[in-house]
């Protein structure tokens, strides 16, 4: 009885712990946007890893910034625990962009800036 119980109980656990642990180590391919209620747009390509090799971005507080309450960047300290839609919502509040803002600030600004890297809508959300 006992090692039935074990079977029922432990075997499920484990599996969805493994299926967890591999879900966590795929590369992201497109932005999740699962937070814009209506979205107008396919989600913008972004394979994670391989853009921020090739565009040789090593801080990852480019993107995923903390800031404290004077609005000044914190150094040394980073946000990758937490999605831009924890912080940023669908208005923007003060210095704070909005979540469609904050995105197409950071992903499009630094490519203009850089020129490198797409800019055009067609380039970012593509049609799958
Ligand atoms: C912990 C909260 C937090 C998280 C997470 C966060 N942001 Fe921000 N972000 C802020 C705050 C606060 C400001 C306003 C800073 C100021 O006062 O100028 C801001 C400002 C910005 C700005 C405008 C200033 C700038 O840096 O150019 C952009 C763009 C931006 N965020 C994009 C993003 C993106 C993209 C993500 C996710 C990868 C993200 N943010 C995650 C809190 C956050
Ligand atoms: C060019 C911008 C950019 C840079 C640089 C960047 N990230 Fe991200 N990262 C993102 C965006 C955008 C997401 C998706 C955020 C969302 O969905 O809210 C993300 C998601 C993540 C996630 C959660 C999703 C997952 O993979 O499970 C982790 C963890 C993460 N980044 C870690 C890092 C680390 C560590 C670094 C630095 C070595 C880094 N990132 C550098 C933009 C960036
Ligand atoms: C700090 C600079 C920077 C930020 C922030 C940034 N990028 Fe880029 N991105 C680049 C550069 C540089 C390239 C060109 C790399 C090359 O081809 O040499 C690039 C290339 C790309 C490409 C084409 C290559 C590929 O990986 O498919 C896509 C798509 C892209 N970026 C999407 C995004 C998105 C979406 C975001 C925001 C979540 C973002 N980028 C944020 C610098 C940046
Ligand atoms: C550099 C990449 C990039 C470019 C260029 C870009 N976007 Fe985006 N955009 C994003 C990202 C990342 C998001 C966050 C959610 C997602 O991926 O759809 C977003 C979100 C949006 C949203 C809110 C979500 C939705 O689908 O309703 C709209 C609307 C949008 N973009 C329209 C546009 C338009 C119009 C253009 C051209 C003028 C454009 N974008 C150019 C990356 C980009």
């Amino acid at each position: 009885m006992k090692k039935s119980a074990l079977f029922t109980v432990a075997v499920p656990t484990l599996l969805l712990l493994m299926i967890a642990v591999a879900g966590s180590q795929e590369e992201i391919e497109f932005v999740d946007n699962s937070d814009f209620s209506n979205a107008q747009r396919p989600p913008s390509v972004f394979r994670h890893e391989e853009h921020n090799e090739i565009a040789e971005l090593e801080d990852c507080a480019e993107c995923h910034h903390i800031y404290d309450d004077n609005g000044q960047k914190l150094e040394d300290e980073s946000s990758e625990d937490q999605r831009c839609s924890e912080c940023h919502e669908s208005r923007s509040s003060g210095r704070k962009p909005s979540l469609t803002r904050a995105y197409h600030v950071n992903c499009k600004g630094c490519h203009l800036k850089q020129k490198k890297g797409p800019f055009l809508c067609g380039e970012c959300h593509v049609k799958q």
